[in-house]
């Protein structure tokens, strides 16, 4: 059987000798007992006069008994037994505020270097459900454009349907106007609360603030009705503003991203504008080209350099004069000559913005052959980057496919037999594979929805 409080306290070490010389020391027989009726100690010829109570937060733990002595061994245990009882509550405060601060520790940890949204939200809510008890959890970030919250990252809440929130409406677009956490332990009395598939009973729920906007609000529930405390909400909103900041920094990184994409896109689009008849030709290379190096399981570094390489394949033929580039007749062989400068010229052009350095290989070689036939440096095999090999089916695909104002585009079934014709010769085997295994057909349609190619 468990020691009662009072057993522990007496059986102490460094208590126990100091009660034995009191006792031996007043004289006098004395009982201790606990509340159970535990006999802890008893002198010989100990008979029942008194009992006084010994008691720790107003609560009774046991008796003494004995003559009106021994009422002062009542407060000492009284004393020990309380000073013990505040002992432990500050080794469990200390040992709470520890893990509060690893928990902390780890969370800027993992997050500080996360640079997507959504993958911070989702760490977030993992995070929440090893400290929190709870059995749902949302995530919802400020649209700008349609001054909505949005859900990005939810746990537990798989049949609710509702993912955007207005400013003021329910609890947690109440949260997001006034910019103040709050508990609500019994949801069902909160006037705020709408009524969704997922039982909930308890929730808090968090601004995410950046700098002094409201940029979403996290919300996490419990389908049982639990007592969230002053301490779960103090570790909730510093769990919240620790997302907010690194969901700032994500969002900005992407606003970034986006910024560059579209700036290097429309540079690409720029050159493409020369030849009015390859129209959208980029944006289809990069799109089957994605689609290629995705089925290849191409690592996310690769298929950032790959997107960039596809963009700007053409770029260098901006140094290529418009009687050559544009003529529609036969070229010559000094025409072709300068034709063939272009991968050169590209490589040039990027190599001067350290952004799209990597985009390099991919601009240089996409004329290379699988067999070393192909220009400028003649590699062959794996010598040539992958990005370029992609690029090349690609890039073949898309001018075997496209109308030019002096001949028709193939039909799809005679460039797939080209594209298998040259497999092994001009095209890496691998890749001819991947393209036909990738979802080449959806990113055609995708490409080509503004063209209306009628197959
Ligand atoms: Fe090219």
């Amino acid at each position: 059987m468990a020691m009662s409080a009072l057993e522990k306290v007496i059986k102490k070490r460094a208590f126990a000798p100091i009660l034995n010389r009191m006792v031996y020391a007043m004289e006098t027989s004395i009982i201790i007992e606990d509340t159970g009726g535990k006999l802890l100690m008893a002198t010989d010829g100990a008979e029942m006069l008194t009992r006084y109570p010994v008691s720790v937060a107003g609560e009774v733990i046991g008796w003494v008994s004995g003559s009106e002595r021994v009422a002062a061994i009542a407060s000492l245990l009284s004393y020990q037994a309380e000073s013990e009882l505040e002992k432990r509550s500050l080794a469990s405060e200390t040992l709470n505020k520890y893990k509060e601060i690893t928990l902390l520790y780890d969370i800027v940890e993992k997050i500080s270097s996360c640079l997507d949204t959504k993958e911070v939200a989702r760490l977030v809510i993992e995070e929440a459900r090893r400290v929190i008890r709870l059995s749902s959890v949302s995530v919802l970030l400020l649209n700008k454009e349609t001054d909505m919250l949005e859900l990005v990252a939810e746990y537990g809440h798989e049949q609710d349907t509702s993912t955007t929130v207005s400013r003021g409406v329910g609890i947690a677009g109440s949260v997001w106007a006034s910019g103040r956490a709050e508990i609500v332990n019994d949801v069902h009395s909160d006037p705020r609360f709408i009524e969704s598939a997922v039982a909930l009973s308890s929730l808090m729920c968090a601004p995410l603030k950046a700098k002094d906007a409201v940029v979403g609000v996290i919300k996490l529930g419990n389908d049982q009705m639990v007592t969230y405390t002053a301490e779960d909400l103090k570790l909730f909103t510093t769990l919240a503003s620790l997302a907010a900041v690194a969901i700032e920094n994500a969002s900005l990184y992407e606003q970034l991203k986006d910024a560059f994409y579209t700036t290097v896109y429309t540079l690409a689009e720029t050159i493409e504008k020369r030849d009015p008849y390859t129209g959208n030709h980029t944006k289809r290379v990069m799109e089957y080209s994605l689609a290629i190096g995705k089925t290849l399981g191409l690592p996310e570094d690769d298929m950032a350099r790959l997107q960039l390489g596809a963009v700007l394949h053409d770029i260098g033929k901006i140094g290529v004069r418009d009687s050559v580039l544009l003529k529609e007749s036969s070229l010559t062989d000094e025409e072709f000559e300068q034709i063939k400068m272009h991968p050169a010229f590209g490589e040039e052009i990027i190599s001067r913005i350290s952004q799209l350095k990597s985009a390099i290989p991919g601009v240089r070689h996409h004329h290379e052959k699988f067999n070393g036939r192909g220009y400028p440096d003649g590699l062959a095999g794996d010598k040539i980057d992958i990005t370029a090999r992609i690029i090349a089916v690609a890039d073949s695909f898309d001018a075997m496919t496209s109308n030019r104002p002096y001949r028709e585009g193939l039909s799809l079934d005679a460039a797939f037999e080209e594209l298998r014709k040259y497999s092994g010769s001009q095209f890496d085997p691998e890749i001819v594979d991947a393209f036909f295994a990738a979802d080449v057909m959806e990113a055609f349609f995708t490409a080509n929805s503004r063209q209306k190619i009628v197959l």
